[in-house]
């Protein structure tokens, strides 16, 4: 079996996906996290891998840059391959003092630019949010793990090279944690397939500040939250 843009056998993917936007990362993870990881897809160079995480079997595979995309490949995951449970692992951009660069966010909600959620939900306003017992899981495992994390609204924008900046006030004044560009399409492909979603993140830059991680600081809160994911779902 294949889809349009999937090529993994059937029964190829574990029921929990990580996504993360570059698909070199998921290669990255899949080779310094899971053992016995085997590639399965690459369709696009859009890899996706399958292996075991203490024992228990995750796939991983890259979602690309933006909800269009995150959506083709969810529905597929969702809809032709059984996966459950979907969680973005990405970076984002604060727009808050009080949420400083390399800090983890866990998006409970999604607010967005984006109109695909209306296009599924008859033009009304969809609260795209997060799976309950998904983030539970995530929210209890840092306090296990004593790391601090910020749980709120995140803003799925669809133009990361935005016209209209005065928008950042906005949100910061409606408590919007910070901006990425794919939440808000997971967490509405979900919903209306009745399955479960989830996006975790780093602060890779601040938008107030104009601080930005280094590619070690990078890779070192990457190695952090991929730890806190991945014994979340244990
Ligand atoms: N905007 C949108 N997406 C992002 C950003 C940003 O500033 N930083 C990381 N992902």
């Amino acid at each position: 079996m294949a889809t349009p843009h999937i090529e993994a056998q059937a029964n190829e993917f574990a029921k929990t996906v990580l996504m993360p936007g570059d698909p070199l990362r998921a290669k990255f993870i899949a080779e310094n996290f899971l053992d016995d990881a085997k590639c399965i897809t690459r369709v696009r160079n859009m890899f996706g891998y399958t292996g075991t995480y203490k024992g228990k079997p995750i796939s991983v595979m890259g979602s690309g840059m933006g909800i269009p995309s995150i959506s083709i490949y969810a529905t597929e995951l969702y809809k032709d391959y059984g996966v459950e449970n979907i969680i973005r692992i990405g970076s984002c951009g604060a727009v808050r003092d009080d949420v400083k660069i390399r800090d983890v966010i866990i998006g409970m909600a999604a607010s967005t630019d984006s109109n695909v959620n209306r296009q599924r939900f008859n033009n009304c306003d969809f609260a795209a949010c997060a799976d309950f017992s998904l983030l539970k899981q995530v929210v209890d495992t840092a306090e296990r793990l004593n790391k601090p994390v910020h749980v709120g609204n995140v803003f799925t924008a669809d133009l990361f090279y935005t016209p209209q900046p005065e928008m950042f006030k906005k949100m910061e004044q409606h408590g919007i944690l910070a901006v990425e560009m794919e939440a808000a399409g997971l967490y509405g492909v979900a919903a209306e397939l009745g399955k479960k979603a989830l996006a975790v993140f780093t602060v890779s830059d601040h938008i107030k500040t104009g601080e930005q991680t280094t590619a070690d600081e990078r890779e070192n809160t990457f190695k952090d939250m991929m730890e806190l994911t991945l014994e979340s779902i244990l």
